[in-house]
């Protein structure tokens, strides 16, 4: 698991991308942290990342086996706990004791999977895109086939077309070079690894009750243009948390924090001002 810094808070020491070791201690305030979506890594994060003001101290990981030259040696059997379990540790080597978590689509059933077994961890939540329920039958199915798909033919093929699907009808007509770029970070995913996140996904529960007995802030953003975990799904959070705010990005669908940066940072940012003052 690697663990990124986006920005490194104004107090402190030298960061680098690549370099979380001092988070623990560095920025005003909490640390943000964030978890990307499938089948994506840390660097969807980027552009929302340099949107959340306030020297604050902004680490994206990369999920097990995700982004170029990851590690590919993968927690067996494949599972969403076991990716949440993997962001513990990165976040107690790197220092850092409590921080708010936020998580695109999967990064948020991860984001849930760590407030389920490490709340400590936990002082704010970011649910972007996602939705707190399990997979219906079929879904599942589906990805158990994509899965064996991709690990037999050793490629990404199966999960390409999501470089459009992901992408907002607004965004895809406006701007196609985002589901370019979408496309380009999709080709550069270990084929295994996307095995692996899909298999994880499909074995994933409904944690809507873990979101309903937390008392701590919660943001719920979601694109009005998101087809995969549409508005139904976030209002559905929404209603679920005790302390839960939702953000609708116009003019965006699936990856929100990629094709609306200014406006999903801004609610991060205003979540993190949220859980300092709880
Ligand atoms: C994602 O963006 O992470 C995926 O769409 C999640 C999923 O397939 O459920």
């Amino acid at each position: 698991m690697r663990l990124h810094m986006l920005r490194a808070g104004t107090t402190a020491a030298e960061g680098t991308e690549d370099t979380a070791s001092t988070a623990g201690t560095a920025g005003a305030g909490l640390p943000l942290v964030l978890l990307h979506g499938f089948p994506l890594d840390h660097r969807m994060w980027l552009a929302a990342a340099e949107q959340v003001a306030g020297g604050r101290t902004v680490l994206a990981v990369d999920l097990p086996g995700a982004g170029p030259g990851a590690d590919p040696v993968l927690p067996q059997p494949p599972s969403i706990e076991a990716a949440a379990d993997a962001v513990a540790d990165a976040l107690a080597d790197a220092g850092v004791s409590r921080a708010v978590v936020a998580g695109l689509s999967m990064g948020g059933y991860v984001a849930l999977a760590l407030l389920d077994r490490h709340p400590g961890r936990v002082a704010g939540l970011g649910l972007v895109d996602t939705k707190s329920t399990a997979d219906a039958p079929e879904a599942r199915a589906n990805r158990l086939r994509i899965a064996d798909e991709a690990e037999r033919g050793a490629t990404v093929d199966p999960v390409r077309p999501m470089a459009t699907t992901l992408v907002g009808e607004t965004t895809r007509a406006s701007r196609p070079q985002v589901a370019e770029q979408v496309a380009a970070w999709i080709d550069e995913q270990s084929p295994a690894a996307v095995a692996w996140a899909q298999r994880a996904m499909a074995a994933r529960p409904d944690r809507t009750a873990v979101l309903a007995g937390w008392a701590g802030p919660v943001t719920v953003v979601v694109g009005d243009e998101d087809t995969v975990t549409p508005l139904d799904a976030a209002r559905h959070m929404a209603q679920a948390a005790p302390q839960a705010q939702l953000v609708v990005v116009p003019r965006a669908g699936h990856l929100s924090a990629l094709e609306q940066p200014d406006v999903v940072g801004l609610a991060l940012a205003e979540l993190c001002q949220r859980a300092e003052s709880a």
